[in-house]
């Protein structure tokens, strides 16, 4: 198996059937996803941007073409061991946060943990660095639409998962708040991958490569050229 690829998409399309109607939401869709590796999706709305991260993450079966996770097909593995897949392997942020009502949104970020109280700590750093350290033990419904997703990114983070599946984390902040989810995405990359769908350029500043979709295929791929070395990378010179 080769180890540079965490995740494989070969030729994948995901179809799906509305009565009548037959969307090709994701239309032959080839990518690799390496370790570490921050990768952008962009286009247009309807373009299947959600579609694929659902492909990507086994969350959704492919209809036609295979995706892999280590060298895994999803579609050969059980229910059981795709969503042990996602809990033990993934971190997820979708479009609309999604927080328990009756838990606190600290209880929130640990409630996925094995040992809620080994993370308690990480998770208020978390919510400290997202700005929502006195936001920590209140309920959701008191939070506003940009303060939930916040709680949500820090919940995708907490287990340092091997790859984050965000789906415009930032689209409901201002972007002072929007810039700084992504600098915490960015820090995950010591850790794992980022899988990042977003409508914002300035959301794109980390990327190692960007797929732009239409229509449910990859219409163009940007790999950002190498970044040049920094001072505290370079060999010492003798
Ligand atoms: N459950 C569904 N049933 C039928 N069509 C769907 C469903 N979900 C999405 N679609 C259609 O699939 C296409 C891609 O949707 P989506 O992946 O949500 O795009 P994006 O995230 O880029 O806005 C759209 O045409 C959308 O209407
Ligand atoms: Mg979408």
């Amino acid at each position: 198996m080769d180890n540079s690829v965490l995740i494989e998409a070969q030729a994948a399309s995901l179809i799906y059937r509305d009565g009548e109607r037959v969307v090709r939401a994701v239309d032959s869709v080839s990518l690799q996803v390496r370790p570490g590796e921050f990768v952008g999706i962009v286009g247009p709305s309807g373009s299947g941007k959600s579609s694929l991260l659902y492909l990507l993450s086994g969350l959704k079966l492919p209809t036609q073409g295979a995706v892999r996770y280590r060298g895994r097909c999803y579609t050969e593995a059980s229910d059981a061991e795709r969503s042990a897949m996602r809990r033990e392997r993934f971190g997820f942020v979708f479009q609309q946060p999604y927080l328990l009502g009756y838990l606190t949104v600290l209880e929130n970020v640990v409630v996925g943990a094995p040992d809620v109280r080994a993370y308690r700590e990480r998770a208020l750093w978390l919510l400290e660095q997202l700005g929502l350290a006195d936001k920590a033990h209140r309920y959701p419904p008191a939070l506003s639409g940009g303060e939930r997703q916040r709680a949500c990114v820090a919940r995708a983070l907490l287990m340092e998962p091997e790859v984050i599946f965000a789906d415009e984390p930032t689209a409901a902040l201002d972007q002072q708040t929007g810039l700084h989810v992504l600098d915490l995405l960015e820090q995950h990359r010591g850790t794992g991958a980022v899988v990042l769908v977003t409508h914002d350029p300035l959301m794109l500043r980390y990327c190692d490569t960007v797929y732009k979709l239409r229509s449910g295929q990859v219409e163009a791929v940007e790999t950002a050229p190498a970044k040049p070395l920094t001072r505290a990378d370079s060999p010492p010179t003798p």
